[in-house]
């Protein structure tokens, strides 16, 4: 009786774990969280905001318990991270949001990507010899483009915000208003850049002390008439940034210093919502399990989610799995679809308003495989074998992002910035924000490399009222109609690549997201021919062998590949916030 009691509770697990193979269960199995990793996520029922500041996830985090949804949560945050975190988070930048809506599975790409001003030319930052004059390029008030954030913001709280506007403000008037403690990432940062951001004096009269010296860890830097641009926002809405007063400091800061920007031009900004990119990904060899999720990701003007599915849909087709994540072989798989992606990028790629993009061909499941069918498992290729390939016509990496989930499942991923760390370095007199210097994203002179080395082409030429080409990629992340997955990063051109690996990271080695994040990584960019890799990324024998296979490598510092803000659904339906350990990133839960 207890034998056969025995051999039915053994028959009953065994077509139990057959069913649940069958049923899909695979990737929800996994120690999605290890107790032995270095790396502790942070674990809450009901929602989560992650980003590169401890001060604004807070805030964003408390919008949520305040009952706000996702994208309350969402401006919030960014307008904290303009006071919190000067070098990138802003009011003069521009960028793009994602918004998934749980109820419906539905994903919109929110687009206030910075424009070049009526006034600009294609050659406008070209000197005499016909070389890039990069001073004029990237520190000067020509270098700006027409700020996106508050116009971007604002249409999101009008499609889907909840709160009351000025609620979503408050916080961050706050913190600039009675001041808030410098972090030790704000205060080293400072120091660093002091040079540079000292040469303008309302920068320098803004963000360092009045006797010169640079703010440390543990001061309290206060921003006011940073608060009272904040509070004319709070009040007018968009009107507040882009008319009236605010409009008129930055176009008296324009004239009085032969920058281009025009009260046209600032009226006539607009955000838009455009179609989301989307593909699918395989595990490969779970075929059968239907183990396959869906990616969501920023169209064009962006690149990011052309070619992270670009490479998802080579990566398809080669047996990463089986060579392993931080083997040689494996890295090897990887950067070989980065290069090809980034030749493609180089003379494809542009604002979709301007230059027609194959999109559909960029992310076909057949060029996917193309690609991989490219590539030799055991030899590098050189980026000059590799050229952009040919289509048939029918005739800073100083960026930041975060990630938010509500208790109703809907998320926002979002990458703003404005371009260099401080972006111009310029900042606006009597309004004390920042003005980008996105006008270096559009190809100054097709071929020559801009500041992430990065080419382009005629698609990215300057333009006026025209979107330079970006490498953001916030993402998101669905499986069976769920939220699964909430990424993104700053990191310049490296942007596409980290997004890629977190995503394999997850999905084919079943890691965490913490885990995921604080893994080494590196990047490849097709030219320089170069494969980077953060400090001791790698073990000296993974170097060799990578260097055996053809690969050239170069280590960057700590950091400089992309700082990374994650959230990943867990099997329970908690949530896991992941916040990149290479600076003071927060995930906060609730
Ligand atoms: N400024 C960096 C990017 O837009 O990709």
């Amino acid at each position: 009786m207890k034998y056969m009691h025995q051999t039915i509770i053994f028959i009953a697990s065994f077509f139990l774990a057959f069913v649940s193979l069958a049923d899909n269960t695979k990737a929800d199995t996994p120690p999605l969280v290890r107790y032995d990793s270095i790396h502790h996520p942070t674990i809450a029922p009901n929602g989560m905001v992650v980003s590169q500041n401890k001060l604004a996830s807070q805030v964003g985090a408390d919008i949520l318990k305040q009952g706000g949804n996702a994208i309350d949560a969402a401006i919030a945050t960014a307008f904290a991270l303009a006071v919190t975190l000067p070098r990138a988070g802003n009011l003069g930048g521009g960028g793009f949001m994602l918004v998934h809506i749980e109820e419906t599975d539905q994903q919109f790409a929110l687009d206030y990507r910075e424009l070049a001003p009526e006034l600009a030319t294609r050659d406008m930052y070209l000197d005499d010899k016909g070389d890039v004059d990069k001073q004029k390029a990237w520190f000067t008030h020509q270098s700006a483009g027409v700020p996106g954030t508050v116009a971007g913001m604002y249409l999101a709280w009008e499609k889907w915000g909840s709160l009351k506007w000025k609620n979503l403000l408050a916080p961050a008037i706050r913190l600039a208003d009675k001041g808030m403690v410098v972090s030790y990432d704000l205060g080293t940062n400072l120091q660093r850049r002091q040079e540079r951001l000292s040469k303008n004096p309302i920068t320098k009269h803004y963000l360092y002390k009045q006797d010169g010296t640079s703010y440390q860890a543990g001061d309290i830097l206060r921003q006011r008439d940073l608060a009272k641009t904040l509070k004319r926002i709070a009040r007018k809405g968009a009107k507040g940034f882009y008319q009236g007063k605010t409009a008129d400091l930055i176009v008296a800061d324009m004239q009085a210093n032969e920058g281009l920007i025009t009260h046209a031009d600032l009226n006539n900004y607009k955000a838009v919502i455009r179609e989301v990119v989307s593909g699918e990904f395989t595990v490969p060899g779970t075929e059968d399990l239907v183990d396959n999720y869906q990616i969501v990701s920023m169209p064009p003007p962006s690149s990011g989610g052309i070619h992270l599915i670009q490479m998802l849909n080579t990566l398809e087709h080669l047996p990463l799995k089986e060579q392993g994540r931080d083997t040689a072989e494996g890295i090897h798989l990887l950067v070989e679809a980065m290069r090809v992606a980034y030749a493609d990028r180089s003379v494809h790629l542009g604002d979709p308003d301007f230059y027609d993009v194959p999109l559909e061909f960029l992310i076909s499941e057949d060029y996917g495989k193309k690609i991989a069918d490219g590539i030799n498992l055991n030899q590098a290729r050189k980026s000059s074998d590799v050229a952009p390939v040919t289509i048939a016509k029918k005739e800073s990496p100083d960026t930041t992002h975060f990630s938010v989930v509500d208790k109703f499942g809907n998320a926002v991923a979002n990458t703003y910035t404005l371009n260099f760390s401080y972006g111009s370095g310029i900042m606006v007199k009597g309004a004390g924000f920042l003005l980008n210097n996105e006008m270096d994203d559009f190809s100054s002179k097709p071929g020559v490399p801009n500041m992430f080395g990065l080419i382009g082409a005629e698609a990215n030429k300057i333009e006026p009222e025209k979107r330079m080409l970006s490498s953001m990629t916030p993402t998101i992340v669905t499986k069976d109609g769920k939220l699964k997955m909430v990424i993104g990063t700053p990191g310049g051109s490296t942007i596409i690549t980290q997004v890629f690996q977190v995503f394999l990271n997850v999905t084919e080695f079943d890691m965490g997201m913490s885990e995921a994040i604080n893994a080494p990584r590196f990047h490849h960019q097709w030219r320089p021919d170069m494969l980077f890799t953060e400090k001791d990324a790698f073990p000296a024998e993974t170097n060799a062998a990578l260097e055996k296979l053809g690969h050239k490598i170069k280590v960057r510092g700590s950091g400089k590949i992309g700082r990374f803000e994650g959230v990943l659904v867990l099997p329970d339906g908690k949530l896991e916030g992941g916040a990149d350990i290479r600076g003071d990133d927060s995930a906060e839960g609730y």
